[in-house]
């Protein structure tokens, strides 16, 4: 199952390089970036929180810290695309944005709280800090208003996923309502 998971996950990455190095049909390779892992890393992320849901069908609870680093990697690359192709480490480009544009800061805080669930991901760690692992859904909430304001108007495709992610926040709001009548 791990090694099938490897291959789901990574499969987005190699069709990504496939078509910028191989076939290089991109006409441009940094919003190509952008909308690629951008998307990638948003999908995974939110499966990972409908993986408790589904687990009487399918149980990948055992995988839920690898699929979310899987998302973490997503991210990393929509990151090192912003600093590295984009802004060219430009200092003032990226505090400009930063500072300037508020889907970039939500994006970023969005991301630096992925940074800490990532870092506190281990056995070890995430014992003592698994109650500040909530903050995940901060961070898609964070992630689906970035996404929302980097459109420049939203196509069928976008208002699918805002309706996907709206069901998947219904039924988990159901699933919390539900633990917190249990106690
Ligand atoms: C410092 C943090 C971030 C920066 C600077 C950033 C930057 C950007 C930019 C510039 C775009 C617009 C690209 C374009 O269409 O021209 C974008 C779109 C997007 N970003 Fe981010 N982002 C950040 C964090 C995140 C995170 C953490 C996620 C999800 C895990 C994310 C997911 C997305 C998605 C889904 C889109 C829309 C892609 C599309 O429809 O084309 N972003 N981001």
């Amino acid at each position: 199952m791990r090694i099938f998971l490897f291959v789901v996950f990574l499969t987005p990455f190699f069709i990504a390089l496939y078509s910028l190095f191989i076939t290089q049909n991109v006409i441009d390779p940094i919003k190509y970036i952008y909308t690629f892992s951008g998307v990638v890393a948003t999908v995974i992320l939110f499966f990972t929180i409908i993986i408790s849901l589904m687990k009487r069908f399918i149980n990948l609870m055992k995988y839920r810290r690898m699929i979310g680093l899987f998302g973490f990697f997503y991210a990393c690359l929509h990151i090192i695309n912003f600093v590295v192709l984009d802004a060219q480490f430009d200092v003032d480009f990226i505090i400009n944005n930063l500072i300037k544009k508020p889907f970039i800061y939500l994006g970023a805080m969005a991301f630096f709280i992925l940074v800490f669930l990532a870092l506190t991901s281990t056995k070890r760690l995430f014992r003592k800090y698994n109650k500040y692992h909530k903050t995940l859904y901060l961070s898609l909430v964070l992630i689906t208003i970035h996404f929302i304001l980097a459109q420049k108007s939203l196509d069928i495709y976008q208002i699918f996923y805002i309706f996907i992610i709206g069901v998947i926040s219904i039924f988990k709001l159901i699933q919390i309502k539900n633990l917190f009548n249990r106690n």
